[in-house]
């Protein structure tokens, strides 16, 4: 039997992968590697571990670097089809499981689980099969297997029938819901979710809020976690990585610029962003609005520099969603704006050197989501700002378990509580900003993500 199984002994298996392609106009494919913890935390298990990542091809480029037989070693692209993956996807994935998660829904309107969301949870479960099955294939005896998120939430039961050998966990990147409103789901879709989780030997969550949460799901709802563990892994900031990295040349050139859009003298709101609808992009600006109207005395003083990064463009919501930051902003340029002081800078374009430049230069930092899985900017501009920065943040990010201390915290619903709050964290002493700066660096690399991964396989070879 084991002859037909790979040889691969550590196997990660996630949606998005670590590497992407873009099919360029002269035909060619360029690969863009892709950041994050899981990239670094894998990288610490070495090259020679065998390890293998599964993951999706994503759009155009990504196809056809499977078709071209494109790839690097250690990752398999697979090339599902594309109504399935788009149904998967977007439909299920992002606007089903994403939205219960950080209970994003209209209720009154939304969600509806008609006969289009059921032929959609088929293209969830067949995409959701074709990773088990080339796990299945790839995995040499025992290996170990670790499936991220909520786009794989039953890779781990159809694994474990297919692969009784191996071990397998399960890491969620995302918060969990509350039972109430889980339950939202349908009934047997709800039990279907849990039950394809509970396939593993153990499952992983950021924060203890969202490892409980599940826990009260299996247990009103299967009645128990069985022989599954439940374990938390707070992901941290890459101390090491980031500092490096802030100091190389691309990052100063995109100080100097950013300096030069800023004007001289003035205290800068720093926020990083995709623009996803639970990162409350918009009362963020409206909390910065609210402070301009509140103290005339900073105007011309602060500039709020709010980088959003386009996401999930093929939603609907998504992309009334970017289209409404830029139109808030927009307001309060106009409203507040002198021909020297533009008060809100925003950016949409993707550049994570010009992200480093806005940390190094953040007076303050503004993390305000609805909820969030963890939430790793909190983490990681304390880390690299050159003088200590002044967090304000919601208390609905995982992030908050580790940092609330030394943060100033926010309900994110409160606009006017976030506008006091940015004024607080303005106002705050440069020697006492600069002690709760280090306090929430060495909170928020604790756990750098090489430790985190370890850790992982560690329990799971328990
Ligand atoms: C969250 C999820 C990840 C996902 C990322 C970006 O962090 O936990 O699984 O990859 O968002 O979203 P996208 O839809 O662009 O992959």
């Amino acid at each position: 039997m084991a002859s037909t199984h790979g040889a691969h002994r550590i196997l990660v298996a996630s949606n998005r992968g670590p590497v992407s392609y873009e099919l360029r106009a002269d035909g060619e494919l360029a690969a863009k590697r892709g950041g994050g913890g899981l990239v670094s935390g894998l990288s610490a298990i070495g090259p020679d571990a065998g390890a293998l990542w599964v993951c999706s091809a994503l759009g155009v480029g990504d196809r056809e670097a499977v078709r071209r037989g494109v790839g690097e070693a250690g990752v398999r692209m697979l090339d599902i089809d594309e109504t399935v993956f788009a149904d998967a996807y977007n439909g299920i994935a992002n606007s089903v499981l994403w939205f219960v998660h950080h209970m994003l829904y209209q209720t009154p309107r939304e969600p509806v689980f008609d006969a289009e969301f059921r032929r959609q949870w088929a293209s969830y479960e067949a995409y959701n099969r074709a990773f088990a099955q080339a796990l299945a294939d790839d995995a040499a005896p025992g290996a170990v297997v670790v499936v991220q998120d909520y786009h794989l939430t039953l890779v781990p039961g159809m694994l474990r029938v297919l692969r009784p050998d191996l071990r397998i966990g399960h890491f969620s990147h995302t918060p969990w819901a509350p039972v109430d409103y889980f339950r939202m789901l349908p009934d047997d879709i709800a039990e279907q979710v849990l039950r394809g989780m509970l396939g593993a030997d153990r499952l992983g969550f950021l924060t203890h809020r969202w490892a409980d949460a599940f826990t009260d799901c299996c247990e009103e709802l299967v009645g128990g976690l069985g022989d599954t563990r439940v374990g938390v892994h707070g992901l941290g900031a890459d101390a090491d990585f980031l500092r490096r990295r802030s100091r190389e040349a691309d990052v100063g050139a995109r100080m100097a610029a950013l300096r030069e859009e800023i004007g001289p003298g003035r205290k800068t709101i720093v926020r990083v962003d995709r623009t996803e609808l639970s990162k409350n992009i918009v009362r963020g600006l409206l909390a910065y609005r609210q402070l301009l109207k509140d103290q005339p005395s900073r105007r011309g003083h602060v500039v709020h520099l709010a980088f959003a990064y386009p996401s999930r463009q093929d939603l609907a919501v998504y992309r009334d969603y970017t289209a409404e930051v830029r139109r808030v902003t927009d307001e309060i340029n106009s409203e507040y704006g002198t021909p020297g002081w533009t008060p809100v800078i925003l950016h949409v374009k993707d550049d994570f050197a010009r992200s480093l430049a806005a940390y190094r230069l953040a007076d303050v930092a503004l993390v305000n989501p609805i909820r969030d899985g963890m939430n790793l900017v909190a983490k990681e501009v304390p880390v690299v700002s050159d003088e200590g920065c002044a967090l304000v943040l919601s208390r609905e990010a995982g992030a908050y378990e580790e940092l609330g201390e030394d943060a100033i915290t926010v309900n994110p619903y409160d606009v006017i509580g976030t506008a006091r709050a940015l004024h607080e964290a303005l106002s705050m002493p440069p020697h006492e900003r600069a002690e709760r700066s280090k306090r929430l660096a060495a909170a928020g690399t604790a756990l750098p993500p090489a430790q985190w991964f370890l850790d992982q396989l560690r329990e799971l070879e328990r």
